[in-house]
This record gives C-alpha cells, sequence and structure tokens, in this order.
C-alpha cells in the first residue's frame, strides 16, 4: 500500500511539473541552477556607461575615419570642391555606363521628389511639399559639377543629404544625369539628326 501512495504521489508531482504553470508570467528573475552565463558585465547598444565622460556607450568615430574602400585621394571627385570652392566638369570619364547608372539612381532617390524629368513636378509635390526645385531652371543649370554633387553629398537648406544612400562615384552619376535633364528640357527638334526627325515624322 504504500507503494500506491508514493506512485500516486510521483505521478501528481509529474503532472504538476509538466503541465502546471504553463503560460503563466512572472516578473521574478528565473530559478537559475547553471547560469549559462546568462548574464555577464558588457554594454549594450545605446546603453548608459558610467567609463565615458558623455554617459553614452556607443562611441563615434575617431575624427577623419574614412570607411574601408571609400577614400579617395583626389579631392575634388571626393567633395565636388577644389581648394575649397565647387569645381566644374567631371572627375570620372563620362561613358553611357555612367549615364545609365545615373539615370537609375536618380530615379530611385530624386524623382520622388524632382519629378522624373527634373522640374519638380513630382509625387511629393502633389501632396503639398511646394518648395521642392526645378532642377531644369537656369540658375540651376548654372550651377558648376561640383556645386551639384555637394547637394547630393551634403543636402542644401531643406533637402537632406544623400551621402549614405549614394556612394561617391553614384553621386557623379546622378549629377550627370541632372545635366541630361536640363539639356533635355531646353532642347529643340533643331537637336535632332535627321534620321531622328524622319523616324518622328517631322
Ligand atoms: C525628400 C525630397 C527630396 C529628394 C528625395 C531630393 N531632393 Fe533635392 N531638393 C529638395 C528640396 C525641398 C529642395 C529645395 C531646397 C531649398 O532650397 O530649400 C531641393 C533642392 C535641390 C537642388 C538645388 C539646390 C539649390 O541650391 O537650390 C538640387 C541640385 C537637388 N535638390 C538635387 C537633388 C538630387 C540630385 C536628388 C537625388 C539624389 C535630390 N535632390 C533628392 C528635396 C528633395
Amino acid at each position: 500500500m504504500r507503494y500506491v501512495y508514493l506512485i500516486f504521489f510521483l505521478f501528481v508531482f509529474a503532472a504538476i511539473s509538466i503541465l502546471g504553470f504553463r503560460g503563466s508570467k512572472t516578473t521574478k528573475p528565473p530559478l537559475e541552477v547553471f547560469s549559462d552565463m546568462d548574464r555577464m558585465p558588457k554594454y549594450m547598444p545605446q546603453g548608459e556607461s558610467s567609463f565615458f565622460s558623455d554617459g553614452r556607450t556607443d562611441r563615434l568615430p575617431v575624427d577623419g575615419t574614412v570607411a574601408r574602400g571609400t577614400f579617395h585621394e583626389d579631392e575634388y571627385l571626393a567633395t565636388g570642391k577644389v581648394g575649397g570652392d565647387f569645381g566644374s566638369g567631371f572627375p570620372l570619364p563620362v561613358t553611357n555606363e555612367l549615364m545609365e547608372r545615373g539615370q537609375e539612381r536618380y530615379d530611385i532617390y530624386c524623382t520622388v521628389c524632382h519629378g522624373a524629368a527634373g522640374d519638380g513636378n513630382s509625387m511629393t509635390k502633389k501632396y503639398g511639399m511646394l518648395a521642392v526645385a526645378d532642377l531644369t531652371t537656369q540658375r540651376i543649370a548654372d550651377y558648376t559639377e561640383g556645386n551639384i554633387y555637394d547637394v547630393i553629398a551634403n543636402g542644401r537648406n531643406t533637402m537632406l543629404p544623400y551621402a549614405d544612400k549614394l556612394s561617391v562615384e553614384d553621386r557623379w552619376a546622378v549629377v550627370l544625369y541632372v545635366r541630361a535633364l536640363q539639356r533635355a528640357a531646353t532642347g529643340s527638334v533643331e537637336d535632332l539628326t535627321p534620321s531622328q526627325k524622319e523616324e518622328l515624322g517631322l
């Protein structure tokens, strides 16, 4: 008879330990026989630190840090400036590939505000963002290439920078495509070759 009680007790114990307390929540830390290094002294992202004087665990890169593979010795290529002033011309070979790359990047990053034709007729304008610049105006057509590059890299007034989305080469590609849009905006039938005119029935 003793064994019957014992087996009954073990059965109840097993049933409670397997089925009981399921899904119940507690704010108390779990019982820990072996901690398995669950807790260790470490800094969490965006956590507090008493070690650094600004109290943050996240550290900024040392001034002048350049990401691997992104250092450009050519000042004009990297900044659009020559000795502090905006330079003109393209520091990369101007090719059809660069133009196509520029068109693709422009359509991804700029069209939403400046419009596919660069004239500022865009989706954001439709929704009431009226300050977006028309890139085909004479004022911006007169900008040097370095100046347009600088707008993309560092932003200007209410326009945010695109340096983290567009690599140095891509920025120049977009500058090239902006030039194409500006040229297209002032184009006339006279710019077409005779065979192109024929094709269009002009
Ligand atoms: C979120 C909307 C937005 C996007 C996306 C955007 N821009 Fe702009 N951009 C603006 C606004 C707004 C202005 C007008 C800034 C001002 O003068 O206040 C502007 C101005 C400019 C100017 C003229 C700056 C001047 O000096 O007047 C250029 C050039 C330009 N953008 C190029 C670009 C290019 C190239 C891209 C794509 C890489 C781009 N923008 C993407 C909103 C945008």
